[in-house]
């Protein structure tokens, strides 16, 4: 009888909007998957969470008059209730704003910074002066500096493909008061993932990942490895970085940590061994299954982080392509989405499934 131990996730979808076909992809592949190992007698788990933190919940909430932890809680119920209307069964469905998540970003935080991993210097960005905050890329618009395109993001042009930093924008407004923002200095944290070059050279062509997958990394790999910015101002929805008041975890820092939280939160409950599966020299197995989009986060920032605060790396990423509408990603900011719950209005969950 085969008895392996493995431990599943899936990307943690974000809490600023609904379950839509495309997300669907990802969770009915990874259950398929799960079934089958537990139909083997494996001991496998499946856990996942919402992706709770970030400047676009925290405004949307503000947008409705609720606290953020009231809007994360109705959107986990909904989540949920889809998740389980299209038999994808989690062992646990968790969140990132969670007490296992916060007590193990910091841990891991407080590793890295202690191993000399962890960066900090001053840095300028875009802020608005009247809703008094730092503004992400996303959060600025203007006329593209390239082609003169009106209403582009502070990162890229949609219409000329140029990418730039917000600064560079002409005419450039805040979407949040429209007000035209400021240049403004902030001590900001950095993760040297430089440090880890030789060590990603070699995760990277161990067999953990497709060979397609493998190529685009050894792009990045040839170039700099840059160090990430991992931290934000207040005020944002996110843990505080525990020697820095004032500053909190980037959004993309916790994320993939509440893999771990989530089933630190299932041991909990099940007394399971939570080193069994995730400590340095675990025989266990670990598979991620994402998007395509989120290959830089999974197979350099992740599998660093863990290496340097002694975790156990992953055992395998398994990253596929997007349900596309008119050739373009089914996606929640182009609008071009059907909701989960809509086609459970029309139609049995089962014929999306096979
Ligand atoms: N919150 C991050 C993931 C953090 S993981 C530590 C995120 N969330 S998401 O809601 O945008 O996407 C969740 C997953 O669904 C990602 O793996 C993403 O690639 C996948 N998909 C979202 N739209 C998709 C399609 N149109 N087609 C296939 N998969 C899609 O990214
Ligand atoms: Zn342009």
């Amino acid at each position: 009888m085969p008895d392996r131990k493995i431990l599943v996730t899936s990307a943690l979808p974000y809490a600023n909007g609904p379950i839509h076909l495309g997300h669907l992809v990802e969770y009915i592949q990874t259950d398929i998957w799960v079934r089958f190992q537990k139909q083997r007698n494996n001991t496998c788990y499946y856990v996942c969470a919402d992706d709770t933190h970030g400047t676009p919940i925290m405004l949307r909430a503000d947008s409705e008059g609720i606290t953020p932890e009231a809007l994360i809680g109705r959107v986990w119920e909904e989540h949920l209730a889809d998740f389980t209307a299209f038999g994808v069964a989690f062992d646990n469905f968790h969140s990132t704003h969670s007490k296992e998540n916060q007590v193990l970003s910091t841990l891991i935080y407080e590793r890295l910074r202690d191993a000399g991993h962890i960066s900090s210097r001053t840095i300028v960005q875009a802020y608005d002066p009247v809703k008094n905050m730092f503004l992400p890329d996303r959060f600025i618009k203007g006329e593209c500096p390239k082609c003169g395109a009106k209403d582009q993001y502070g990162d890229s042009c949609e219409a000329c493909g140029a990418t730039y930093s917000p600064t560079e924008l002409k005419n450039a407004v805040s979407v949040v008061s429209g007000e035209k923002p400021i240049e403004k200095e902030s001590l900001h944290y950095f993760f040297k993932l430089g440090d880890f070059k030789d060590m990603l050279m070699e995760w990277t062509q161990a067999g953990h990942l497709q060979q397609e997958v493998t190529n685009k990394l050894n792009e990045w790999l040839e170039g700099d490895l840059h160090e990430w910015d991992i931290s934000r101002d207040a005020p944002y929805f996110g843990f505080e970085i525990p020697d820095a008041p004032g500053k909190y975890f980037y959004v993309w820092l916790d994320a993939p940590i509440g893999y771990m939280a989530s089933f630190k939160n299932l041991c909990e409950r099940e007394g399971l061994d939570f080193d069994a599966f995730w400590g340095e020299n675990s025989p266990a197995e670990l598979y991620h299954f994402i998007g395509k989009d989120i290959v830089y986060f999974h197979a350099l920032f992740w599998p660093a982080m863990l290496k340097g605060a002694r975790f156990r790396t992953p055992s395998a990423i398994f990253v596929h392509g997007f349900l596309t509408v008119n050739g373009e990603k089914m996606s929640k900011s182009r609008g071009t989405f059907i909701k989960a719950r809509t086609y459970l209005d029309h139609l049995n969950p089962e014929y999306l499934r096979y």
